[in-house]
């Protein structure tokens, strides 16, 4: 047993986040996580909201609140949604809570202790239209390495390249889109990247092996390109404050950390909060995942792939700049894009599906085993409503759930509401249990390589596989003539039910617990199947009483499809 340390980015305060938010992050972490905690280790999953920088203080001036006023709502809107996905966090947290604020604190200390952070006096965009200082996100213009024109003053979300706001061409007030910026002079601390360069790359080469090729590539590029310094505080009334004891002029000045600062750091805060929200009587230890944490904790991070510079060098950059021995991610997980009909899915434009839009439209499990079992992995994949109902029809309904349906209903109606004996496993059982046993390893292999697309190919191939042995055994025609034979076929059929309930688990959790509750086991848990059980197909003994639940996946109509496409916009959209 290992202890698994798991996080996924940290979702931005302001707003919902649509399907391709969710796919690239806070999905495959909790299918990970349930996945390890079914085989028996010790799992800490982690993810909190993002609630500093300017976007969080626009929209709390939009709704005429405080921005803490606006971010504990926001927070809670959120969670809501997650727990709507049956995301199982350990903990949820806040990058505002006083646990960061301390955290982030005392790495700036310790980075100005060991000379990595300097003052510098810089020239910031000003702009008088919008009278005030323009943080970097809200400066736009045209990227001057790939040409994309609404790039953001801190990254071009095309080419994924890291910016300062004074790179871009024909640079524009993303507030009032003013282009009458000014340059102003200021203060503010620098985090000393380039110092830093070769114990990241070092560090980046000592892991990167075991990374997918999008996380690797990606740091390869940002380091081939230089770590630059950076500005690590903002003039903003919200964020993380400069702590008055070592920067008494700039904390004076009400100057706080920049968002990208203290949002990984929030890995950590959030873990001290889940420690400090311990009921009494049980005690966790927040530190030992995290400091001096020993080689039994493996830390896998989740995010998309404009993420994937932050996680896989500057954070690292400021882990090892600290000279303390804090945990650094082991594998970084990082997604291409879900597209909306080949275009992109956007907060802003409100184009796309939301996630509080989708559970208003299907069940969580629905959504759940499309977008994994669809994720984009080794390139960017389009959402369709065609392809999304295509999918639920035939691989939830048609091949799994009617599965198990018939299979209960059938044995109901002919031998009563306990599980038959029947005959001993024969030569089909045989080969069948062989079947599901290496199928099973296969699927296993895929989900410890984070490979999401073949893990939903063999778990459907597993569902295909008792759909097999049922059209082979056929014991609808087989009760004729042969009773006791049927019995073994439904038997051996439950226990694939149940095999189903387990394995599925990490991709469906409501519809496998259903499945599972079908049957009125002594001791039951979704605790991983071993080799042997597999190939025996024997976890549900003869006499087990069980009832037939509700049809599990509803199939979509071509008139759903129709709504659907008329309420969120289809390929014209
Ligand atoms: O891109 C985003 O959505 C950021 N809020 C992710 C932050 S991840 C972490 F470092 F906190
Ligand atoms: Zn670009």
């Amino acid at each position: 047993m290992a202890r698994h340390l798991v996080t996924s980015a940290l979702p931005y305060i302001n707003g919902i986040k649509h399907l391709g938010n969710m796919v690239g992050s806070m999905l495959p972490a909790d299918v990970y996580s349930r996945y390890l905690r079914q085989r028996g280790h010790d799992v800490l999953y982690i993810c909190a909201t993002d609630e500093h920088g300017t976007p969080a203080e626009l929209a709390a001036k939009a709704a005429g609140v405080s921005v803490a006023e606006f971010c504990a709502q926001a927070h809670d809107a959120q969670k809501d949604v997650y727990d709507g996905f049956e995301l199982a966090f350990d903990y949820f947290g806040r990058s505002s809570s006083q646990q960061n604020v301390e955290i982030t604190q005392h790495f700036s200390r310790k980075l100005w202790d060991n000379g990595f952070i300097e003052e510098r006096a810089i020239s910031q965009v000003y702009s008088p239209v919008d009278g005030r200082f323009l943080p970097d996100r809200y400066v736009e213009g045209t990227c001057p390495h790939c040409g994309y024109d609404k790039a953001r003053g801190d990254q071009c979300e095309n080419c994924t390249r890291v910016l300062d706001p004074t790179d871009l061409l024909e640079p524009r007030s993303a507030i009032s889109g003013s282009t009458e910026l000014e340059v102003r002079e200021t203060k503010h601390l620098f985090l000393l990247q380039s110092k830093l360069q070769h114990e990241v790359e070092a560090w980046v080469a000592r892991h990167e092996a075991e990374w997918p090729q999008l996380s690797s590539s990606i740091a390869r590029k940002w380091l081939t390109e230089g770590l630059n310094d950076r500005a690590i505080t903002r003039d903003l009334d919200w964020g993380v404050p400069v702590p008055a004891d070592t920067w008494p002029e700039l904390a004076a000045e009400g100057k706080v950390f920049y968002v990208w600062f203290d949002a990984p750091i929030e890995y950590i805060g959030a873990t001290k909060e889940w420690a400090d929200a311990a009921p009494d009587g049980d005690s966790r230890d927040w530190k030992s995942w995290w400091y001096e944490a020993d080689d039994t904790v493996r830390y896998t991070q989740f995010m998309a792939k404009d993420n994937v510079p932050f996680h896989t060098v500057m954070f690292p950059a400021t882990e090892l700049g600290v000279r303390e021995p804090w945990k650094k991610v082991d594998v970084v997980k990082g997604f291409n894009w879900l597209t909306y009909y080949g275009g992109k899915f956007s907060t802003s434009q409100k184009r796309g599906v939301f996630t509080d839009a989708a559970l208003e439209t299907l069940p969580a499990d629905y959504w759940r085993y499309f977008l994994v079992a669809n994720a984009p992995e080794s390139d960017d994949s389009s959402f369709t409503w065609e392809h999304f109902a295509a999918t639920v029809n035939k691989d939830l309904a048609d091949t799994l759930g009617n599965f198990v349906n018939r299979v209960l209903s059938f044995s109901r109606k002919r031998f009563g509401d306990e599980v038959p004996a029947g005959t001993a496993a024969g030569e089909a059982e045989t080969r069948l249990g062989e079947e599901i046993a290496r199928l099973l390893a296969e699927y296993e292999e895929h989900m410890d390589a984070l490979q999401y697309r073949k893990a939903g190919a063999a778990l459907r191939a597993l569902w295909s596989a008792g759909n097999s042995y049922l059209e082979e055994k056929a014991p609808w025609l087989e009760i004729k003539t042969d009773p006791e034979g049927a019995a073994l076929t439904l038997r051996t059929a439950m226990n694939l039910i149940h095999l189903y309930s387990v394995v599925s688990e990490p991709f469906i959790p409501a519809s496998a617990a259903a499945m599972r509750g079908a049957f009125a086991l002594e001791s039951d848990t979704a605790t991983w199947v071993t080799a042997e059980q597999t190939k025996s197909l024997d976890a549900v003994p003869a006499g087990t009483p069980f009832t037939v639940p509700p049809v599990l996946f509803a199939k979509i109509t071509e008139e759903d499809l129709e709504s659907y496409r008329e309420r969120f916009g289809g390929a014209d959209a």
